[in-house]
């Protein structure tokens, strides 16, 4: 019998209890800086320096930290289901727990693109895009097309391009999980829309969430033991 497909969105929420803040657990404030400052084009265009200096230390504090017993278990899942993880996080602790089919919807902090190169399609060229692991891109180091690097971040304003692969995946899930987000950034909030009006949604999340839809289950705990909850549930199902 073909495995039932799950679909795990992800946010911030799923890598705290590894230590990795969350955007707006903190006044609005992501380490101590604005989103308008750090996540905008506006932003970069106003001090390179100073937004390529914030990723290099989140890129940096990347081998720190470690995965949590969350994406372990959602790794896991992958043992019993044909699972897809959709996460607006750029942290690589999917991969390194060990799930295989990650969509980044918001970019990867391991990555960098020249800052020119775009097209009207996807917004950037996905062959420009550069494997950097946990090193620091500086002014001055440029790609290939002459052009500065930058990272590999979808900041606020720009296209989503990975957004229609994640619609499809959402439409096909016999399961939707919903881990550790707001919800308050589209297009990534509205995904859940896209599910079959018979399946199940559930939410991990020890806050109040914006969702109202008769096919949600919240369940208000921390990621690490919202899992376990959901593993015993879909166990029994
Ligand atoms: P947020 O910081 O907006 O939301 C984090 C969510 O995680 C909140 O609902 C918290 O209640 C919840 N949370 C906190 N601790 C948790 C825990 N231990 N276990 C489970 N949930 C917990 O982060 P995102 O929704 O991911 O964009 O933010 C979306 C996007 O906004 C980010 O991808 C980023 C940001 O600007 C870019 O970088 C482009």
């Amino acid at each position: 019998m073909a495995k039932k497909k799950i679909v795990v969105l992800t946010g911030a929420g799923v890598s705290a209890e590894s230590g990795v803040s969350t955007f707006r657990d903190s006044d609005g404030l992501w380490e101590n800086h604005r989103v308008e400052d750090v996540a905008t084009l506006e932003g970069w265009y106003r001090d390179r320096k100073m937004v390529l200096d914030f990723y290099n230390e989140r890129r940096a504090q990347l081998p720190q930290v470690k995965p949590n017993a969350a994406h372990i278990a959602i790794a896991s899942l992958e043992k019993d289901y044909d699972v897809q993880v959709i996460t607006q996080n750029v942290d690589n602790l999917h991969e390194r727990a060990g799930s295989t089919r990650i969509i980044h919807l918001h970019g990867e902090l391991t990555k960098a693109r020249p800052e020119n190169c775009y097209n009207e399609m996807d917004g950037f060229s996905e062959e420009s895009v550069l494997d950097i692991g946990y090193e620091s891109i500086h002014i001055g180091d440029l790609a290939t097309n002459g052009s500065q690097l930058r990272p590999h971040i979808v900041w606020f304003g720009e296209a989503v391009p990975n957004i229609g692969k994640a619609i499809d995946a959402v439409e096909q899930a016999d399961i939707l999980l919903i881990v550790g987000t707001s919800l308050q950034v589209y297009p990534a909030a509205g995904l859940y829309a896209y599910a079959k009006a018979s399946i199940p949604i559930y939410i991990i999340d020890p806050k109040d969430v914006p969702v109202r839809d008769t096919r949600l289950m919240h369940i208000r705990d921390v990621a690490t033991r919202g899992m376990q909850t959901f593993i015993e549930t879909i166990s029994k199902q």
